[in-house]
């Protein structure tokens, strides 16, 4: 149970009237599981869908997210019912990205955006914002034009404001800068350090805040999860943005692992924990974990990432800064892994039949055991 969550005693209170109903697995996976997740056959069994995850996450004092893509929202009826069901944060994959909205200077098209926003108001759905400051996805206006520092300054805050100001009231907090610190722990030679200068991380938080003071604004990245060159520049960053009181209020941990090299619970938390003496929350913003398709058993695979997937909701669950767990997917064939990464690979909590993972009964079971 978090300490610092009062709504959610109310939750847990109503949850306890709801019966938790048992029905026994009878897929041969109970093995499999029990040596995962340390419990018995009988507490193995799968929790039925009175109990979905997004209400025992929210009865752990915690929120289950996913990323969300327009097409199968559009066309797949049993992806809008998943991700209804399962999830009551949502981040839009690409739809709020700057190369998405805008096709030309000044002219922005938010039809997907606003697609995915009233599916998750009409599902009681937090919205969190992806993203505005990014050295990807940019218009080919933007990236094929030649800027002054004063004009850069100024596509930067009419986007800001443009975006920030649509959804105010409605996204409740928003990726503001999105990877803005190189592997190598200095700030990434982008076209907005080129144009701008390293100020213009602080200007988009300033920007994000006037256009709507009360939505949440965070940092995002991807390996800085845990401690080394690239998180300490991470922690160097958000502190100096503290110092100079930017209104900054998160880090995100994209999180985006692999059975390989899974991370460390303890570096994940002590990082987190560094964070929250600066008066910062964390959220896991882009899980997935890889599990490089190949000859060797799968379900052992499914096992190692079920581990991993609960490791972190461990490591969220216990820091009082940590309330939100989000992947980036629904299941595994719209995952961007194989994609991006030109592999096979099934790295998210449902399969492509929609059928819940060990990992999805790991995190049920995690979050239940912490209500
Ligand atoms: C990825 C999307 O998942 C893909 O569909 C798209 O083609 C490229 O971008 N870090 C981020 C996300 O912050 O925006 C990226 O999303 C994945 C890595």
């Amino acid at each position: 149970m978090k300490s610092n969550n009062i709504f959610k005693k109310f939750i847990s209170f109503s949850l306890a009237t709801l019966s938790v109903i048992f029905i026994s697995n009878c897929k041969g996976e109970s093995n499999q599981k029990t040596e995962l997740i340390g419990l018995n056959n009988f507490e193995t069994a799968k929790i039925t869908q009175t109990q979905s995850l997004r209400n025992l996450a929210e009865s752990a004092g915690m929120r289950m997210g996913t990323s969300v893509l327009i097409n199968p929202l559009r066309e797949d009826g049993t992806y809008r019912e998943v991700l209804g069901r399962e999830f009551n944060n949502l981040t839009p994959e690409n739809a709020m990205k700057f190369g998405q909205l805008s096709t030309a200077r000044g002219n922005y098209n938010f039809a997907d955006a606003d697609e995915i926003v009233a599916f998750a108001q009409n599902h009681n759905m937090q919205i969190h914002g992806h993203t505005l400051v990014w050295h990807r996805n940019l218009p080919d206006w933007f990236k094929n034009g030649q800027w002054s520092r004063q004009e850069a300054m100024k596509i930067l805050r009419e986007h800001i404001f443009t975006v920030v100001r649509r959804y105010r009231g409605k996204v409740t907090s928003w990726d503001v800068v999105n990877e803005a610190i190189s592997d190598q722990g200095t700030l990434r030679d982008s076209i907005w350090l080129q144009t701008i200068g390293p100020e213009y991380i602080e200007m988009a938080f300033r920007w994000a805040h006037a256009a709507d003071p009360k939505a949440r604004l965070f940092y995002n990245d991807y390996n800085a999860e845990q401690l080394g060159k690239k998180s300490h520049a991470v922690y160097k960053l958000v502190q100096q943005l503290r110092q100079k009181d930017v209104p900054i209020h998160g880090v995100g941990f994209q999180m985006h692992t692999s059975i390989k090299k899974p991370p460390s619970s303890k570096a994940v938390s002590a990082n987190i924990e560094r964070l929250e003496k600066l008066g910062l929350e964390v959220k896991i913003t882009e899980m997935d974990v890889k599990i490089h398709e190949d000859d060797k058993p799968r379900s052992e695979k499914l096992a190692a990432q079920a581990k991993i997937y609960q490791n972190i909701a461990n490591v969220c669950l216990k820091a009082p800064n940590c309330n939100s767990l989000t992947t980036w997917g629904v299941a595994d064939h719209w995952s961007w892994v194989p994609k991006f990464f030109n592999r096979t690979d099934a790295p998210l909590l449902f399969d492509e039949f929609y059928q819940p993972k060990p990992a999805y009964t790991a995190l049920s079971e995690t979050f239940y055991q912490n209500k």
